[in-house]
């Protein structure tokens, strides 16, 4: 009992910590999407990137499937999706990135959809089945108000 409330405050403190370090990355990366007129084939990556992850974080039945199918752990994911989600929206946003790269944004949508329908949901497949029985995990309610509070801080303080 004493020792797993210790666990859990040492568990949060890292979560803390980690997700403090991440922060200015995400930043960084806006800041750079910004600030270039011609977008890069890595950032036509990296807008994929977020793009897919942003739409399996966004919608309750692939995020879960992920959280499931994925080895790494639910708070290390979610954490990854959630930061995908709140860093899309500049990049869809962004017409030179879309005139570039395409409409990422709608790629995504549309082939997570077709993705799911043959269960796979990223780079997982042979989720076809149920996915109610799939965990959805009311833990990650205050995980996510923890990140959206920190990445929110730091946004409100841009310059
Ligand atoms: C994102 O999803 C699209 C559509 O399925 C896929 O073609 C692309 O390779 C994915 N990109 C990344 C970086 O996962
Ligand atoms: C890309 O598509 C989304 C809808 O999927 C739309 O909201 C957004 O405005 C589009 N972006 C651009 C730059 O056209
Ligand atoms: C999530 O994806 C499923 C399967 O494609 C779809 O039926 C459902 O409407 C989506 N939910 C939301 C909130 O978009
Ligand atoms: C769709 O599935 C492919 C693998 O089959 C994967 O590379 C891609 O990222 C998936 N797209 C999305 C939007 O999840």
């Amino acid at each position: 009992m004493h020792h797993s409330l210790l666990t859990n405050i040492i568990l949060l403190l890292s979560l803390f910590h980690t997700a403090v370090i991440a922060a200015p990355k995400t930043y960084a990366a806006v800041l750079a999407v910004r600030q270039t007129s011609a977008p890069t084939d890595t950032q036509c990556l990296d807008y994929a990137r977020t793009a897919n992850l942003s739409t399996i974080g966004a919608n309750s039945t692939y995020r879960s499937a992920f959280l499931q199918a994925s080895r790494v752990g639910t708070i290390i994911n979610g954490r990854m999706l959630d930061a995908a989600i709140l860093k899309l929206p500049a990049l869809t946003g962004n017409e030179a990135l879309n005139q570039a790269c395409g409409n990422l944004t709608t790629v995504a949508f549309t082939e997570a959809e077709r993705n799911f329908t043959m269960g796979i949901v990223a780079q997982f497949s042979g989720l076809v089945g149920n996915p109610q029985t799939i965990k959805a995990g009311p833990e990650l309610v205050p995980i996510m108000g923890l990140i959206v509070f920190i990445f929110g801080g730091v946004w409100s303080f841009m310059p």
